[in-house]
């Protein structure tokens, strides 16, 4: 089996929305059903400025043995109807969105000054989603996949929101901090939503892999 990294235009994901979410549900482990709550709002997004989407897809090729990591290549047909083991998308974040309005109501609640919030948020990629099905976490592929997702992005920075774990001990805080995402709210509540989140960001571009 080889795997590779495409891109998904609008098309794609609204083509292969249901094979996204499924990964998506199953890497939060969220209870079946979730897909239907999400499926509009990821069509959405896909209609957002800069929207970008990046997908791990593994195909059965037995002349070609799997090499030691995905390989890159552009969208084919075939490759673009594989199965799915990992989605990521994100968008150019813009003053109308929830999503920046809620964090900046957080940073002026924490006392960042007014010049520091429009430094930050004039020019980001909100990077929305990132999900490896789990049996193919832990391989490098979500690595892999966000740094596609921010190779040639033209904003000064990237920003997620990511829920908070204990001693920060799981694969996606152990991610972005090898990719030098540093604390920009933490314990943070979006409104209606109990669980506890951290706003993580760093400038762009991303340096390259130490490889
Ligand atoms: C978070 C998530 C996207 C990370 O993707 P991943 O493919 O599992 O992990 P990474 O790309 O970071 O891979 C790193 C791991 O692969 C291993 N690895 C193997 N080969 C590798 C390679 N060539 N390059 C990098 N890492 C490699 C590393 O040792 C590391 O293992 P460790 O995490 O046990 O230390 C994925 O685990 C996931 O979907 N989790 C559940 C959903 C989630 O939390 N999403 C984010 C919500 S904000």
């Amino acid at each position: 089996m080889t795997m590779y990294l495409i891109d998904l235009s609008p098309q794609d994901m609204a083509r292969r929305l249901r094979d996204a979410l499924s990964v998506y549900v199953d890497a939060m482990r969220y209870p079946r059903g979730t897909e239907e709550q999400r499926a509009s709002m990821w069509l959405e997004h896909s209609r957002r400025n800069g929207w970008k989407a990046v997908a791990a897809v593994c195909v059965d090729d037995p002349s070609e043995p799997h090499g030691a990591g995905p390989a890159d290549l552009d969208s084919g047909t075939d490759i673009a109807d594989a199965p799915l083991l990992g989605v990521a998308y994100g968008y150019c974040g813009a003053p109308d969105q929830w999503w920046q309005q809620q964090v900046i109501h957080g940073l002026r609640r924490g006392g960042m000054l007014p010049a520091e919030i429009d430094r930050l948020m004039s020019s980001y990629f909100e990077l929305t989603e990132l999900h490896i099905h789990p049996r193919a976490q832990g391989q490098g592929l979500g690595e892999a996949l966000a740094r596609r997702l921010l190779s040639d992005r033209t904003e000064a920075n990237v920003l997620l929101s990511t829920p908070e774990i204990n001693g920060e001990a799981n694969r996606a805080w152990r991610l972005y901090r090898r990719l030098g995402f540093a604390d920009v709210i933490r314990d943070y509540h979006f409104a209606g939503d109990p669980r506890s989140f951290a706003i993580l960001g760093r400038g762009l571009p991303l340096e390259h892999s130490a490889e």
